[in-house]
C-alpha cells in the first residue's frame, strides 16, 4: 500500500515508517517539523536502505494536502501529526485544539475529495480518564480527560465516529496507545524531546547519561504495591508493528474500529527505574517529589481485542525498551541533529 504518514518524522511515526518499509509498503511522509528533525530521513535510509518521499507541510494547509493526494495514489493514511505535551496544553489550550482538531478535519476533507478511505488515527489511553475499573477495555466508557491535550483526542474520536456513521465507505481505526517507550535497537531513532522531558523514560535516560542529575518521582503515596503510579509501557517497535497490522485489518473494510495498543501489563515507576538500571548497568539517582497534578494512579490495557482481530501482540519487555532507550540516548546525548 502507498501510505501517507502524517507526523512521520516523530517518535512513533519514524518507527512506523521503518515497520511499513519492512512489511513492503510505500510510506510517504508529511511533517511540519515542529517537533522533529529533518535528519530522521537519513536515519530511516540508513536502517532500511530506502529514501522515503518527504513533504514538509502542515496538515492544516488544505492546498498542500490536496497537492499530496493529487501527486501520489494514496491507499491509506496514518495520522500521527499532532501536539502532545500535556503540561503545555494546559497553558496553551487554543494551540492544541487548533492544531490537533484542524489538522484532522483538513485531512479528512482531503481524503474524501481524493477518494482515499482508509485512516488510522493516533488516539491515546488518556481518553479513558481516571479509570474506575482495570484493565481498560475498548468498551470501557470514556472518562473525563484531565487536560486539553487529552480532550483533543476524545473530541477527534467523536468527530471520526460521527463521520464514519454517514460514510460507510470509510474504514477508520482509532488506536488508543498506552505508554510508548524505547527506541530503535540501532540507536538511530528514538524519543528526542525538546527541552526538559515530560515523560518518564526520556527523563530517566537523560539522568543515566548525566545530562540531568536526578529523576523526580512524582509521588510514592499512591494506593499501589510500592506507592508509585502504574502504567502500561509498550515498546515503540511493538506499537509500530501494531500499525502495520491495523492497515491489514482496514483492507477487510471493517468500518470504524477501536483498539487498545498496550501490553496488558502494569509497571510502577520504581519498577521502571529498576528495569532501566538492570538493562543499562547504570544507577539512576532519584528523589521522591510531590504528586504531579492530573496523574491517575494506574492504567493498563486489556489487549484481547487487538490480539484477536489484528493478529498482533506486543513482544518486547520493559527491560528491552529501557536498553534501547539508553543506547539511543548514549548515541545521541543532545538528541538528533
Ligand atoms: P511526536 O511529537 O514525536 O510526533 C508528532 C509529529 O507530528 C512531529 O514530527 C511533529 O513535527 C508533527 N506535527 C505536529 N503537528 C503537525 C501539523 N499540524 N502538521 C504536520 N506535522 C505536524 O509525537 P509522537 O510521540 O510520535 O506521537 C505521535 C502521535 O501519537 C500524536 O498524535 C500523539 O498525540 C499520539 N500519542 C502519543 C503518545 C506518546 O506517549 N508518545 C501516546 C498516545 C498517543
Ligand atoms: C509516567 C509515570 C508519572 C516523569 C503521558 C500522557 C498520556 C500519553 C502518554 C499521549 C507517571 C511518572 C514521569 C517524571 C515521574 N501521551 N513520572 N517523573 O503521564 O502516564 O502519560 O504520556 O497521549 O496522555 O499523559 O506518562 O511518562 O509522563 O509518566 O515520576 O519526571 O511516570 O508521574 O506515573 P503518563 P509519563
Amino acid at each position: 500500500m502507498k501510505v501517507l504518514v502524517t507526523g512521520g518524522l516523530g517518535f512513533i511515526g519514524s518507527e512506523t515508517v521503518v515497520a511499513l518499509l519492512e512489511a513492503g509498503h510505500e510510506p510517504i511522509v508529511v511533517d511540519n517539523l515542529c517537533n522533529s528533525k529533518i535528519g530522521v530521513i537519513d536515519r530511516i535510509e540508513t536502517i532500511t536502505g530506502v529514501r522515503i518521499p518527504f513533504i514538509q507541510a502542515d496538515c492544516r494547509d488544505k492546498e498542500a494536502m490536496d497537492k499530496i493526494f493529487s501527486s501520489y495514489q494514496i491507499d491509506g493514511v496514518i495520522h500521527f501529526a499532532g501536539l502532545k505535551a500535556v503540561g503545555e496544553s494546559v497553558k496553551l489550550p487554543l494551540k492544541y485544539y487548533e492544531n490537533n482538531l484542524l489538522s484532522t478535519l483538513v485531512l479528512i476533507q482531503a481524503m474524501e475529495e481524493h477518494g482515499c478511505h482508509n485512516l488510522v488515527f493516533s488516539s491515546s489511553a488518556t481518553v479513558y480518564g481516571d479509570p474506575g475499573e482495570l484493565p481498560l477495555k475498548e468498551t470501557t466508557p470514556l472518562g473525563t480527560t484531565t487536560n486539553p491535550y487529552g480532550e483533543t483526542k476524545k473530541m477527534i474520536e467523536r468527530i471520526l465516529t460521527d463521520y464514519a456513521h454517514v460514510h460507510p465507505e470509510f474504514n477508520i481505526a482509532l488506536l488508543r496507545y498506552f505508554n510508548p517507550i524505547g527506541a530503535h535497537p540501532s540507536g538511530l531513532l528514538g524519543e528526542d524531546p525538546r527541552g526538559i522531558p515530560n515523560n518518564l523514560l526520556p527523563y530517566v535516560a537523560q539522568v543515566a547519561i548525566g545530562r540531568r542529575d536526578h529523576l523526580n518521582v512524582f509521588g510514592d503515596d499512591y494506593p499501589t504495591p510500592d506507592g508509585t503510579c502504574i502504567r502500561d509501557y509498550i515498546h515503540v517497535l511493538d506499537l509500530a508493528e501494531g500499525h502495520v497490522a491495523t492497515l491489514n485489518k482496514l483492507n477487510e473494510n471493517p468500518g470504524l474500529v477501536i483498539y487498545n495498543l498496550g501490553t496488558g501489563k502494569g509497571t510502577s515507576v520504581f519498577e521502571v527505574i529498576k528495569a532501566f538500571e538492570k538493562a543499562s548497568g547504570v544507577k539512576v539517582p532519584y528523589v521522591v517529589a510531590p504528586r504531579r497534578s492530573g496523574d491517575v494512579t494506574a492504567n493498563y490495557a486489556n489487549v484481547d481485542k487487538a490480539e484477536k482481530e489484528l493478529h498482533w501482540k506486543a513482544k518486547r519487555s520493559v527491560e528491552d525498551a529501557c536498553r534501547d532507550a539508553y543506547n539511543f540516548q548514549k548515541a545521541n546525548p543532545e538528541g538528533i541533529a
